[in-house]
């Protein structure tokens, strides 16, 4: 077996997991390189990689100017550094593992698709939901066909609100501009599990949504701009920024700060007093929505919806099929211990339970995509590129309805939205 060279471009939250996971696999793969301006994280990666011959950059571009020096790269820098990294990679004949999503860009996502296909290079996205044991067993029921014809889908995407908080009202994720609208962020990969569920083009689509809860109207009369400036009512608040240097050390804290683990309370509250993560989430910056409501059509009529709320904990999934119901996800789950329960028409109700991770936030996802990336990159015939792309395209367009209170077709807004850029967008 040929062991598979990896190079780590961005050597943050997303890339230090499939490393981990990775480096673990050492008869599948070899991380080689890594690149990343910040030392501690760089030097994570060389002591996950523990291989001798480890080579560090400090930039993206340092390393893909060298000589090709692995099989495959993994690109895990924020959402609006991937396309000038993986354009690059291409062209210097790397297959290249993307973090979602590809791009801010439409126009991007589809040239990056084009250059994959022209170059002949294998480009995977990181759709770790397609990896969990819970959809991978959605797939086989609704593909076993005891479901009957699929004709609609419920699914709902509860982000929980400390979560909400920390990466969207606080965090990276907080505002459209410095990375991509709430739907594309946190939903694209929704729209890929619909996607790859019905296999079918979704063919036209209404959005509504509204940052309604994280903001000044909000506040409390006494909650002080940020949690650290002696906030009264700190000790109740379910926001408190001092959890993180308490409950939410993992895994919140330790995704936005390096010695997470291993600083002082005192270090932690310090930092608070002027990061980001300190600030009270009625008072932050934020400008993404907390809730959203997408209806689809796909091209055999099959319908679906998904609302993605942050005041609820979990993904959830109803299929209606002309043979029986299927309903699962993390409600049921932890009400009955069961996953996935399936109810024929003819009378049968069969429930599943699926092996999880726990400490996988995403269900396994993040497990099973490092398991199967071996023999996708190295298997004949690749995951089409243009898997990828329709899920981007639907989430763009979700967020296009809502901003414009249209209903929007798919078909014109890709042909016409290659034309616009984010900046466009999010002005609208
Ligand atoms: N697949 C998923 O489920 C999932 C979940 C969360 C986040 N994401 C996405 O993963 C990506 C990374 O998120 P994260 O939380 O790991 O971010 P992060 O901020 O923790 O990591 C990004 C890293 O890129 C580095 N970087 C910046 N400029 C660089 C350059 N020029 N060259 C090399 N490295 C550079 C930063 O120093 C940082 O360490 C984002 O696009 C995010 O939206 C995906």
């Amino acid at each position: 077996m040929k062991k598979l060279k990896l190079a780590i471009i961005g050597c943050g939250n997303r890339s230090r997991i499939y490393s981990r996971i990775a480096s673990e696999q050492t008869e599948r793969y070899e991380i080689v390189a890594a690149a990343d301006p910040n030392n501690i994280r760089l030097a994570q990666v060389e002591e996950l990689s523990n291989n001798s011959g480890f080579r560090s950059f400090h930039s993206a571009m340092d390393l893909l100017s060298c000589k090709k020096l692995a099989d495959l790269v993994i690109i895990g820098t924020q959402d609006n550094y991937h396309y000038e990294p993986c354009k690059k990679a291409l062209e210097q004949g790397y297959d290249v593992l993307l973090e979602k999503p590809i791009s801010p860009s439409i126009e991007e996502i589809l040239e990056l698709e084009s250059l994959a296909i022209k170059l002949n290079r294998r480009l995977q996205v990181c759709y770790v939901l397609r990896y969990t044991p819970f959809y991978k067993k959605v797939k086989e029921i609704i593909d076993s066909g005891q479901l009957g014809d699929i004709i609609s889908i419920n699914a709902v995407e509860g982000v929980i609100p400390w979560h909400q908080a920390h990466s969207y009202v606080r965090g990276n994720w907080n505002q459209e501009k410095k990375s991509s609208p709430m739907i594309v962020a946190k939903c694209s990969h929704d729209m890929d599990i619909l996607s790859w569920l019905t296999q079918e083009e979704c063919t036209s689509i209404s959005s509504y949504g509204s940052l309604t809860h994280f903001n000044a109207k909000n506040a409390p009369k006494q909650a002080t701009t940020r949690c650290t400036d002696g906030c009264p009512i700190v000790k109740s608040c379910h926001y408190s920024a001092y959890k993180y240097s308490e409950e939410h050390r993992t895994p919140w804290l330790e995704q936005v700060y390096d010695n997470a683990l291993n600083a002082s309370s005192e270090e932690i509250e310090d930092w608070l007093k002027t990061s980001n993560f300190g600030r009270c989430v009625y008072h932050s910056d934020n400008t993404v929505v907390d809730h959203q409501v997408v209806a689809m059509e796909f091209k055999n009529e099959t319908t679906a919806t998904l609302t993605m709320t942050a005041f609820e904990e979990g993904r959830q999934i109803e299929i209606y099929g002309t043979k029986g119901v299927l309903k699962g996800g993390h409600f049921l789950k932890v009400r009955t211990g069961k996953d996935i329960i399936v109810k024929l028409f003819s009378g049968d109700e069969v429930t599943h339970t699926v092996n999880i991770d726990s400490t996988d936030h995403h269900m396994g996802g993040d497990q099973g995509i490092i398991d199967a990336l071996y023999s996708q990159m190295t298997q004949e015939v690749p995951v089409p590129v243009s898997s990828y792309i329709q899920s981007h395209v639907m989430s763009y367009a979700a967020e296009e309805s809502r901003l414009s209170g249209n209903r929007i077709e798919l078909r014109t807004f890709k042909e016409q939205y290659t034309k616009m850029d984010r900046e466009t967008l999010c002005t609208q």
